[in-house]
């Protein structure tokens, strides 16, 4: 009788065991089950931080703890760069950012990534893209002897710039509760997919892009390289860097010439900061904003056809980890032309040393969600696309077949693509920016 209880005891243990490795597999297989919670945040708290989103930042000011605007800046306030579509949205190309990456060298070996500001509070603090060299000198010209030959070396200029253009933060909140696992889990299926394919000799699938895991292993979403995992850590890193606000999760920016600039109070404080990042988290979400006439309704929805047809949605995923018409896969991708690139970083093999393995490579990019995307021209990381149809136009590289396909389509399917895409629009409720640029406004109080 007890040999009887212990065996069963046993198949117990046997089958929960069995069990427990089994839900683990399936949860790692699975896409989750995610299910959203509108972000959320109390009237006060959103009204705080919509006051500190508009405030115009002066150095030592009144709201700031610390020295306030500064010392290094490139715009006085959050809305002063993210605008279009209401407050909250992207930005002109006027209030294009510098930012600069410091490849490894052999005497440098880490990445350092970095802005140039456009601006400072006193001028021994200006910051010049030139500046850079004398942090991170050309490596020059010279023949160095690898394994017993003489190589000759070319000159390595480790820094590179790219002037990026303001994304809107509409809908930010829904983007952070994505998790990461959705993206990873739609990248495995994506990735498994396309091996199938072109195991039966097809090649004409679209070449999966890749997600950012940063260095502590997490995956990133925000920012043109998705150098975020989180919104919270976004707008710290905008406060320090754009305005000069040190808060609770980041120093301010020091001058790149005066790494010596003493340390003062945070800028934010702590229940400031909540706010800041309460409103943003709940700024409302862009809409699909379908035309009345049941023609044009037609007309959208035959659009919104071509381009799952074509392929554009291999990378802007409609539906991504729960979160409906976003339209992104939140990956990197290449899509430079490498046929034409005269671009000698695009490839790991030019580099002096080469980027770790998870670091983007000068060429890729986080593929932007397309949600309100009818109202944030310019387009692409630059600003460099002024209209929907010449950012389409852009897409190389990965992106090159379903580029061809549309290359290939008839007039009507391309004019419908495009109708569909201005059905994308920035939330209807969003704030309205003033019309004259809030620095005016500052100035001439
Ligand atoms: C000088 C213009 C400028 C100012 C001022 C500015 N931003 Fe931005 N913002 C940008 C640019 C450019 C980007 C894109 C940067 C990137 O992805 O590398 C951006 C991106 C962001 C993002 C990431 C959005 C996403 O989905 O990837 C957040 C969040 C953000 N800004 C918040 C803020 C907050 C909060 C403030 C005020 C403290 C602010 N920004 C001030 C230019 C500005
Ligand atoms: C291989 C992945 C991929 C495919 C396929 C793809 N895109 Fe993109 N798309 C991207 C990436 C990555 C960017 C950003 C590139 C950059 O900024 O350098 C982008 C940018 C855009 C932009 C500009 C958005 C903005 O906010 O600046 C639009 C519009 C766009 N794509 C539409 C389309 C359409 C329409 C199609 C189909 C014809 C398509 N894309 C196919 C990856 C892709």
């Amino acid at each position: 009788m007890r040999g009887y209880r212990l065996d069963r005891m046993r198949r117990r243990v046997g089958y929960t065991v069995l069990g427990l490795s089994g839900t683990w597999l399936l949860w790692t297989l699975l896409p989750g089950m995610p299910v959203m919670r509108a972000p959320r945040a109390s009237a006060e708290e959103q009204a705080v931080g919509e006051a500190l989103f508009e405030h115009e930042w002066r150095p030592n000011d009144a709201l700031a703890r610390g020295d306030g605007l500064g010392p290094v800046f490139n715009g006085r306030s959050c809305a002063e760069c993210h605008f279009q579509g209401g407050i909250g949205g992207g930005g002109d190309n006027k209030h294009n950012v510098l930012a600069f990456e410091a490849h490894p060298t052999r005497d440098n070996p880490d990445v350092r990534s970095g802005l140039v500001h456009k601006f400072a509070v006193e001028g021994r603090y200006a910051e010049k893209t030139n500046t850079l060299h004398d942090f991170f000198p050309i490596v020059p010209f010279g023949v160095k002897v690898e394994a017993g030959c003489q190589v000759l070396r070319q000159d390595f200029d480790p820094v590179r710039t790219e002037s990026v253009n303001t994304t809107a933060l509409f809908g930010a909140g829904w983007i952070d509760r994505i998790a990461a696992k959705s993206i990873l889990h739609h990248n495995m299926t994506t990735s498994v997919s396309r091996i199938g394919q072109e195991l039966s000799s097809d090649f004409s699938g679209i070449t999966p892009g890749r997600p950012r895991i940063l260095p502590d292993g997490r995956v990133g979403k925000f920012g043109w390289k998705a150098q975020f995992a989180t919104l919270e850590e976004f707008v710290a890193a905008a406060c320090a860097n754009e305005i000069g606000l040190g808060n609770p999760k980041m120093p301010q920016a020091k001058p790149l010439v005066r790494s010596a600039y003493p340390e003062v109070a945070p800028d934010l404080d702590r229940q400031q900061f909540r706010a800041l990042v309460a409103y943003i988290d709940t700024l409302p979400r862009p809409a699909m904003l379908l035309p009345e006439s049941p023609r044009a309704q037609t007309r959208a929805s035959a659009g919104e056809a071509v381009f799952r047809r074509i392929g554009c949605a291999a990378c802007h995923t409609p539906d991504l980890g729960g979160l409906d018409g976003v339209y992104s896969d939140f990956l990197l991708h290449r899509l430079d032309d490498p046929s034409k690139s005269s671009n000698q970083y695009g490839g790991r093999e030019t580099l002096e040393v080469p980027l770790p393995d998870q670091h983007p490579l000068p060429a890729e990019w986080k593929t932007p969600p397309l949600w309100g995307v009818a109202d944030s021209a310019p387009y692409f990381h630059d600003g460099g696309s002024p209209t929907l149809e010449t950012a389409i136009e852009r897409h190389h590289g990965d992106a090159e077949p379903v580029c061809e396909k549309y290359s290939a389509l008839a007039q009507s399917d391309r004019s419908a693509l495009i109708f569909f895409l201005k059905t994308l629009r920035a939330p209807s409720d969003a704030k309205p920016a003033p019309s004259a640029p809030a620095t005016n406004v500052a100035l001439s109080r």
